[in-house]
């Protein structure tokens, strides 16, 4: 009779429990529509953003695992919820995140840039932007860089001699040693196993989704997961090193890079009166490991969709070698000053990223009060997800959204229009922190592979579009022929 009470009871609170979750999977009142949440998951997986938008509108709502989370379609809702008012600036709690690095390193919930929120941000954020420009984005100095590195995977290409091979690891290689230069002030060979930690932990295939979304589950339940806990540590590690090389002989006049600029900002934090930065050590860190998590594995996987997008449409490839051809020839690398009459080029870059779209949902946001957004009442604290894809391919916007066309980018003279739907940065205040990094690295290395290669996939061999979920939407695995084009 004991066994039959101790039954009942828990029948008793399963009842309650699934009563209460079914309660709490109706939408509130004057939220924005959405289909239908099942009780516990929600609508985990019932996502195709596309299709949901088509439904219910621009603005629409759905239950990720226990909370409510509003999707914005479109270019209007995305200005509206974005850059308009600062309502929308703060980042959600990302489980993930907090767990590993706080486990890992006893650092107690390091947010540096990424995922910080308020006055923290704020000056994190305006500090990275100012360094980054001193150290060179939109400058010569970094051009340089770029242009020497390329120097250095031309090698490693050329090695291939025009046999196949995968440029997945020599392009992580490559564009982390940018960031490399600007953080460490100093650059590592290809294949060095510290610059493949730094990207490594991204290749990683995560339910980076049911995590956040479960916590208290996933942290008992085993998964690939768990293999990112040691990775985080092990990165943290190789920058904390790097940090302590720095303290040995900084010079806090002559400062070389990030590292050196953080620590003499360290020293003018302790001075100042007002509220708390957070500029110390652990976040010097953190903000090292944001760089890199933002910065190398983006970039790198848009140039290898540039390489494969390029073996699709060789006619588009030999295009842009002609344009390159003419204007800057073959005897100099090319420059950002040639950009302005590149306007193809420059199109096709354009075009890649819109069709590579890499970061599709962008990354998370959330009410930092009650708000009205596209005529529905949203409260605080609702985590805002800006549909990137809605705006890269809809059909409102561009002429043939689904298909690779560099033209949209033209106008009918040939000169290259910019275009306000083209959002693969995100937009607003928090719009990514790289922008410019970003299309300096992609404009230099893509002309330079265009005026040293041409690209082809193996004989018999077609190019395979279709993009693996992950942290971004990457190319597939694949394998190029490169072959030296003229000197
Ligand atoms: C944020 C895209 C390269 C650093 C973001 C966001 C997107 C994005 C969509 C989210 C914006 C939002 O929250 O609304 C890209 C793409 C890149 C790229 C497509 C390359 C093709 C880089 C590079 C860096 C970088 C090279 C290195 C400095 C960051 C940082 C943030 C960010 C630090 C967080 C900004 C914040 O929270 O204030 N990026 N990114 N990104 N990106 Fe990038």
């Amino acid at each position: 009779s004991l066994c039959c009470k101790r039954a009942s009871l828990l029948l008793f609170a399963l009842v309650l429990l699934l009563t209460a979750e079914c309660l709490r999977a109706r939408r509130p009142r004057s939220f924005p529509p959405g289909p239908r949440a099942f009780p516990l998951v929600g609508n985990m997986f019932s996502l195709d953003p596309g299709d949901l938008s088509e439904k219910y509108g621009k603005v629409y709502s759905l239950k990720m695992g226990p909370s409510w989370t509003v999707v914005l379609n479109g270019l209007s809702a995305l200005q509206e919820g974005l850059t308009k008012g600062d309502h929308l600036n703060d980042r959600p709690e990302f489980p993930i995140h907090s767990d590993f690095s706080h486990f890992i390193n006893r650092l107690f919930y390091t947010h540096c840039i990424i995922f910080s929120n308020g006055h923290m941000w704020k000056q994190q954020r305006r500090f990275a932007l100012f360094t980054l420009k001193y150290f060179g984005v939109g400058k010569k100095s970094l051009e340089f860089s770029i242009l020497d590195e390329f120097m250095y995977i031309s090698k490693e290409i050329a090695n291939h001699k025009g046999k196949p091979f995968n440029p997945h690891l020599i392009m992580n290689n490559a564009v982390s040693n940018i960031i490399c230069s600007l953080v460490f002030g100093h650059r590592f060979e290809y294949g060095n196993e510290n610059v493949e930690l730094l990207y490594l932990y991204l290749s990683i295939h995560s339910p980076f989704n049911l995590y956040n979304a479960f916590p208290v589950l996933m942290r008992r339940l085993p998964g690939p997961h768990h293999a990112l806990q040691n990775i985080y540590g092990e990165i943290m590690d190789l920058i904390k090193t790097e940090v302590n090389q720095h303290k040995e002989d900084w010079n806090p006049s002559e400062p070389r890079d990030f590292i050196d600029c953080y620590l003499n900002e360290i020293q003018k934090d302790k001075r100042d009166d007002e509220a708390d930065a957070g500029f110390n050590e652990d976040n010097l860190v953190m903000c090292g490991f944001d760089l890199f998590g933002a910065g190398s594995h983006t970039t790198s996987v848009t140039l290898r969709w540039a390489l494969l997008y390029m073996t699709k449409y060789p006619e588009v490839q030999a295009k842009v070698q002609a344009e390159i051809d003419e204007v800057v020839g073959t005897s100099r690398q090319p420059s950002m000053e040639d950009r302005a009459d590149l306007p193809y080029t420059d199109a096709v870059i354009h075009e890649i990223q819109r069709m590579g779209n890499i970061v599709p949902l962008s990354l998370p946001h959330v009410t930092t009060r009650d708000i009205r957004l596209g005529g529905y009442k949203i409260p605080k604290g609702v985590t805002i997800i800006p549909n990137l894809t809605s705006v890269l391919f809809d059909k409102n916007e561009w002429e043939t959204p689904d298909a690779f066309n560099p033209g949209h980018f033209l106008n009918p003279e040939g000169k290259f229009v910019k275009r306000a739907a083209f959002i693969p940065f995100s937009a607003g205040k928090r719009v990514c922190l790289g922008e410019n990094l970003a299309r300096m690295e992609l404009f230099l290395f893509f002309t330079s592979f265009m005026q040293r290669f041409s690209f082809s996939t193996p004989p018999g061999v077609e190019p395979v579009l279709k993009p693996r979920f992950g942290v971004t939407l990457s190319p597939p695995p694949f394998e190029i022929c490169a072959t030296p084009r003229k000197e």
